[in-house]
């Protein structure tokens, strides 16, 4: 009956979480982002390489220079949309840098290392892609730990991507190591008008 019970309480997290893209102005405490990656770190990963790690942004200057870049990047795509296209491509790019109000951003990151094609006598495009997809992958599981963990502590998030369309310049911005790759932001803080307020 324990397991029910913890079945039931998981149930419950998943199915309350849904992509939050306003929140208000509250900062996240530090001892929540702890709470966060605590449950982060418990994700599989793949290749028995665990080559990922948490960039927390809450500085609103970096945040406001993260949005420039992504809304630059928007702007050039913009100039190369079909004329038929660009009223979709607005709508969609919309949600491309909201992230940027969010109290505080993870930024996960990671480092495609090579394992399988260590073992090869040369490059092999195909088993490299497939590495960098592991990793892709490895750091999609973390992301849906950080957003039930999330969650589960009363705050609410979005997993985004869209911004990576800047990934260079965002890369920049929060110094990550060279040879690194940002897989996802995900904004999180209190739910704008919410009741998670304990
Ligand atoms: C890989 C991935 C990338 C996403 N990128 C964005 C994004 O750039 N901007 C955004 O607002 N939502 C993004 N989302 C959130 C989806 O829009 C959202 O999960 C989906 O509409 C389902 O809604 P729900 O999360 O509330 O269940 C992304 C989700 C995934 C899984």
């Amino acid at each position: 009956m324990k397991h029910c019970a913890d079945y039931e309480a998981l149930l419950k997290i998943c199915e309350s979480r849904r992509s939050t893209r306003t929140f208000d102005s509250r900062p996240v405490p530090e001892e929540i982002i702890e709470r966060i990656k605590k449950i982060a770190h418990t994700s599989p990963y793949a290749s028995g390489r665990k080559k990922w790690d948490m960039i927390v942004v809450a500085d609103r200057e970096a945040l406001a220079a993260m949005r420039m870049a992504v809304d630059r990047r928007t702007g050039e795509i913009q100039d190369k949309i079909r004329p038929d296209m660009k009223g979709s491509f607005d709508a969609y790019a919309r949600n491309f840098s909201f992230f940027a109000t969010a109290p505080a951003v993870i930024a996960l990151v990671f480092r495609a290392a090579p394992s399988l094609s260590l073992m090869l006598p040369e490059p092999d495009g195909g088993i490299l892609q497939w590495e960098r997809d592991n990793y892709v992958k490895s750091i999609s599981c973390v992301a849906m730990l950080v957003l039930l963990a999330a969650e589960s502590l009363g705050l609410a998030g979005c997993y985004v991507t869209g911004a990576l369309i800047a990934e260079n310049e965002i890369g920049r911005l929060i110094r990550i190591p060279q040879g690194w790759s940002i897989g996802a932001l995900i904004p999180i803080g209190y739910k704008a008008g919410g009741n998670n307020d304990d």
